[in-house]
């Protein structure tokens, strides 16, 4: 649909012109024909004409012959357009016949960094990290397929006071069982201990204050201590990502000890831009526009009163090691809403210190709470938050439930291997499709449904077209007919199949992969429609090859988009 807007609004734009340059053609889908034509009202106004004389001029201006089968001016100058079947047959045979789908390269590829899933050392990853992980992976995945130059950057917490705390944990444990208790994910029940020693006993404080200048001092053993916190945790990281199929690996990790380093720089050279304030002890940036409730200005804190660098230090740090040694022209921060204060400060000092120069764009791409089915923060039985690791575990067990008796000839290890796609693509799912800033509710029942906007809706469409290909024999053609479109289920099929390109560039607009979702259940849906109204295997010879045709690029577009998503799309389910 966005390939043939494109083509419609060049030449409305242009019609436009030639009554007055740069008036918005205002080009809208319409439900009367494909497309409606706004701007002449507004346009004859201005000029004090008559609406329907200035929309005649701009349909001969348009000229609309090869691309419209209707045009006509309804009411006070609207233009309603109807894109002929020629036109869509032939988007659809070259869409048919390129690798890409429609999908054009980026025509000024980039750099971008996109710092996403950072989880915490030592501690249970948490629903907030499961939506970063499947938001960023779906946007890296959209990147690269853009033609961009993406750098994966997984920020972990591996840094800063809670490591005097947690290195003492682990010594007073014994390092046998603080590996053991990491390594098979209890990444809890550590850190909470931890934590209730450090509240309840004035030693342990003291001894944790103590090894955090140990380690801030670079002292060998401590720094041993620590990475074995590290690594242990990461082994588990690394568990659930295998879990969720998505692109981070070890490479991807630059935590924030990667930056210890230069933090000291950082405040040196704020301190000579003369940005740095002392308040309370502590050294600030107050960056212009942010206030308090009260109107006082807020500082970002860079570092403590007791001389320690904060988080905000260390992601200044970052900012200029993305844009200095990376070359980053855009930073894509996949973080939950609830840090936007934080980020939009960052970027503001580091605007301000020139380490974030224009063009380089630095982006918050935030979202919403994973909420219970109580409408709170999602927690397991025992009221404790939900394990990731568990959740998709039970997603996998629920989906295998599904799955049974849907398809008697799947074989059982291939019932084992659609479960697991079928799980975790409806967490991926559920998560993806809602627009991205809005909390949303863990729902195993509707994110499991085959029916409606859910992965398993999309999955079983694409695993309906495989098998209609099974069934008949049939394999991919090796040279394209022209799409009849005859049929209105096959006209809104082809039409729909022609927005693939457009939800891709809405998604990498807005950040938001619920554009890319929205779309393919549009897809879906239309494919349904169409499969119910004609009939393929059993259509008229002189049909059957554009039959097969549209069934066959329906299926391709699903599983590339799926795949954008990071989502798996089986034959047979
Ligand atoms: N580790 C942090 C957390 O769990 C998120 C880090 C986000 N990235 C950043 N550059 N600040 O909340």
């Amino acid at each position: 649909m966005d390939e043939l807007r494109a083509v419609l609004l060049g030449r409305m734009k242009a019609a436009f012109d030639s009554v007055e340059e740069g008036a918005d053609p205002v080009l809208r889908p319409s439900e009367r024909a494909d497309f409606q034509a706004n701007g002449v009202l507004p346009l004859a106004k201005r000029l004090g004409r008559n609406p329907s004389e200035v929309a005649s001029q701009i349909i001969v201006a348009a000229e609309l012959d090869d691309v419209c089968e209707r045009v006509e001016v309804s009411g006070r100058g609207f233009i309603n357009l109807t894109i002929s079947e020629r036109f869509i047959a032939g988007q659809l045979s070259e869409q048919a016949t390129d690798e890409r789908l429609g999908v054009p390269m980026a025509s000024d590829p980039e750099v971008l960094v996109v710092d996403y899933s950072h989880p915490n050392v030592a501690k249970e990853m948490h629903v907030g990290h499961l939506r970063s992980t499947i938001i960023g992976d779906a946007l890296c995945r959209m990147l690269g397929f853009a033609g961009h130059t993406v750098v994966r950057e997984n920020h972990i917490g591996d840094w800063g006071t809670p490591f005097g705390m947690l290195i003492e944990h682990l010594l007073d444990i014994g390092e046998e069982k603080a590996v053991h208790e990491l390594s098979v994910g209890d990444l809890d029940t550590f850190y909470r201990q931890a934590h209730v020693s450090f509240d309840d006993d004035e030693q342990f404080r003291e001894r944790s204050r103590h090894r955090v200048v140990l380690l801030q001092s670079g002292d060998p053993e401590t720094l041993r201590l620590w990475r074995v916190l590290v690594e242990r945790s990461v082994r588990y990281f690394d568990d659930v990502y295998s879990k969720l199929g998505v692109l981070l690996t070890d490479d991807d990790i630059v935590g924030e000890s990667f930056y210890n380093d230069i933090l000291s720089d950082v405040v040196r050279d704020l301190e000579a831009i003369g940005l740095l304030v002392e308040s309370e002890g502590a050294r600030c940036v107050f960056p212009l526009g942010f206030t308090n409730r009260d109107g006082d200005p807020l500082p970002l804190i860079v570092q403590k009163s007791d001389q320690g660098f904060g988080y905000a230090a260390t992601d200044l740090a970052a900012i200029r090691d993305r844009v200095g040694r990376l070359g980053a022209k855009c930073i894509v921060y996949v973080v939950g809403a609830p840090q936007a204060q934080h980020l939009e400060m960052c970027f503001a000092v580091a605007r301000m210190a020139g380490w974030l120069p224009e063009p380089v764009k630095a982006v918050h791409v935030a979202f919403g709470n994973v909420l219970g089915a109580d409408r709170k923060m999602l927690r397991s039985r025992s009221g404790v938050p939900v394990k990731l690791v568990d959740l998709l575990d039970e997603a996998v067990q629920r989906a295998d439930a599904a799955v049974t008796g849907r398809d008697p000839s799947l074989a059982h290890d291939e019932r084992d291997r659609v479960a697991q796609m079928l799980g975790v693509g409806a967490v991926k799912y559920a998560d993806l499709s809602t627009e991205r800033t809005r909390d949303y509710t863990f729902d195993w029942d509707r994110m499991l449904a085959f029916e409606g906007n859910t992965g398993p809706y999309l999955q079983y469409a694409h695993a309906r077209i495989r098998s209609i290909f099974r069934r008949g024999n049939l394999s991919a053609p090796s040279s394209y007919p022209t799409p009849n479109l005859a049929e209105p289920a096959e006209r809104a099929l082809g039409l729909a199949l022609l927005g693939f390109a457009g939800a891709i560039e809405a998604t990498l607009e807005q950040w938001s992969p619920s554009r890319l979702c929205s779309y393919l259940f549009e897809l879906a849906t239309a494919f349904t429609t169409f499969y119910e109204t004609c009939p393929v295997l059993k259509a008229p010879p002189d049909v059957l090859p554009s039959r097969v045709l549209l069934c066959e690029l329906t299926g391709r577009v699903l599983e590339r988009g799926l795949d954008l998503l990071g989502i798996q799309a089986p034959d047979q389910m």
